[in-house]
């Protein structure tokens, strides 16, 4: 497949030979521009960034590294290497050949999967937007810019599929992606989550290995779409998204590190004794960890829904790794949910196997959360200490499906409201937390230096040490 690279935007879509759509994407381009400026990393652009770009598609292009104004970044539509004669691999239309267009029955559906994942696109940008002044050094503030020109790319391959398939409402579906914003009071963005303010690197870390391993699922059930457009390119982002996620995994596993060696040399675990030596004691990273855990659930939609189910039977977003499962039908079988049973106990309901595929993904996602913890825990583990990182229940603090508003304990027993409220400071960041956290936020911009509050890292990026110059910031 052709890379064109050196057009005005990158692609390996042919653009050049659809010039309605070619000249669509360039008037919206500026505009991209404009809000990057506005609500992209405030004050770094300037800075020359090791940044990885992709070219094209295959082993060679996808991973170009070198020194990058982040306003230079090409960002490009890029979609996976087509497969031949692809089959569709799940639901009713199971066998049948995969969608080169859009089915005008499924076209207002598609199109509100395509605007709610490319919502999240932009969001994380805004949220982030003001964590370049206080990183830790100079490789984490240049995972941050690799982590926010690559959401930005995404906003690309989303916007991509709106203007190429959607028609009108699709070029006006991409003008409101870039009039919502994070946290906006009359226009916030579609998905709470994206909302929360990240204003600490802690934070940043659990957002990349909770929130963006969640996006990491949206993208597998949707690179499984009928749609193969989609599915391409929902395919090309998933190689990006990994480094957000190992982002995110090291970067817990590194405070967590530096957490146990002061541990050491105090010889005690003691909260108030860790916070004066500057370390982040583990009860707080825990209680983040509570935190962006079950917000992250939430994205995942109700455990019984309907709308899941219609997505399944059309074709239109299935399982991750579908042909993992045996029945791509999915038809006949049935799946137990744990609900509440109104009166402070559990109770066990079978629904329809298509109507629990939020669960059923949320599950896996579950599992897939465990693997950080697992590597997390070893690092205590080694050093000999008996405490424990975990994930609380799936039922703690949701906010959507049957367990919204119904206060339980980390371990999903429910309890009542007095007690959730007695006992929250003790399961989710307090104020305090927070301020503490922010108190240790001060940028180290040294080559080779590193913050207080974090090891450094195994190794650097792309073979590079670790106190390489990741950032030129004169
Ligand atoms: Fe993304
Ligand atoms: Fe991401």
């Amino acid at each position: 497949m052709e890379s064109n690279y050196h057009d005005r935007i990158p692609n390996n879509v042919d653009l050049g030979s659809n010039r309605t759509l070619q000249r669509a994407l360039e008037h919206w381009q500026p505009e991209f521009l404009n809000w990057w400026h506005g609500l992209g990393p405030s004050d770094f652009n300037a800075a020359e960034v090791y940044l990885r770009t992709a070219l094209s598609v295959d082993t060679k292009g996808w991973a170009t590294f070198g020194y990058v104004k982040m306003p230079d970044y090409r960002w490009g539509i890029f979609l996976a290497e087509p497969e031949t004669d692809r089959k569709i691999g799940f639901g009713d239309n199971f066998g049948q050949t995969a969608w080169q267009q859009v089915p005008g029955e499924h076209r207002s559906t598609l199109r509100r999967l395509i605007v709610t994942q490319g919502d999240t696109e932009p969001a994380s940008v805004e949220q982030q937007r003001l964590l370049g002044h206080t990183a830790p050094s100079l490789y984490d503030l240049r995972n941050l810019f690799q982590v926010n020109v690559e959401e930005g790319r995404h906003l690309w391959a989303m916007v991509y599929l709106l203007h190429a398939y959607f028609g009108r409402d699709g070029r006006e579906e991409a003008e409101e992606l870039l009039e919502r914003h994070s946290g906006d009071a009359d226009k916030p963005r579609i998905l709470s989550t994206f909302n929360e303010p990240i204003s600490d690197w802690l934070s940043f870390y659990m957002f990349t290995y909770f929130t963006d391993r969640d996006g990491k699922f949206q993208l597998k059930s949707l690179a499984e779409s009928s749609f193969d457009p989609l599915s391409r390119t929902c395919r090309f982002m998933l190689t990006e998204e990994a480094h957000h996620m190992f982002v995110g995994d090291t970067g817990i596993g590194r405070v967590i590190k530096r957490t146990i060696e002061v541990m050491k040399e105090l010889g005690t675990d003691d909260p108030v004794a860790m916070r004066k030596a500057g370390a982040i004691d583990l009860p707080t990273i825990q209680r983040y960890l509570n935190f962006w855990f079950s917000s992250s659930l939430d994205l995942f939609g109700g455990d019984s829904s309907s709308n899941a189910a219609s997505y399944f039977a059309n074709g239109l977003k299935g399982r991750p790794d579908e042909e993992r499962y045996e029945d791509h039908l999915a038809a006949e079988q049935a799946h137990t949910l744990e609900l509440p049973d109104g009166k402070g106990g559990v109770r066990s309901e079978q629904i329809p196997m298509r109507n629990a595929m939020n669960e059923v993904v949320r599950e896996s996602y579950v599992r897939d959360c465990e693997k950080g913890l697992g590597r997390w825990n070893k690092l205590l583990e080694d050093s000999g200490y008996p405490q424990r990182m975990f994930l609380p229940s799936p039922r703690f603090r949701r906010t959507v499906g049957s367990w919204a508003n119904i206060p339980t304990d980390l371990d999903g027993k429910p309890i009542s409201t007095e007690e959730f409220a007695a006992r929250q400071t003790e399961w989710l960041p307090t104020e305090g937390d927070r301020a503490y956290v922010r108190s240790l936020m001060k940028g180290v911009f040294e080559r080779g230096k590193m913050a207080g509050w974090i090891a450094p890292p195994e190794r650097g990026i792309n073979t590079k040490p670790s106190d390489f110059e990741y950032v030129l910031l004169h």
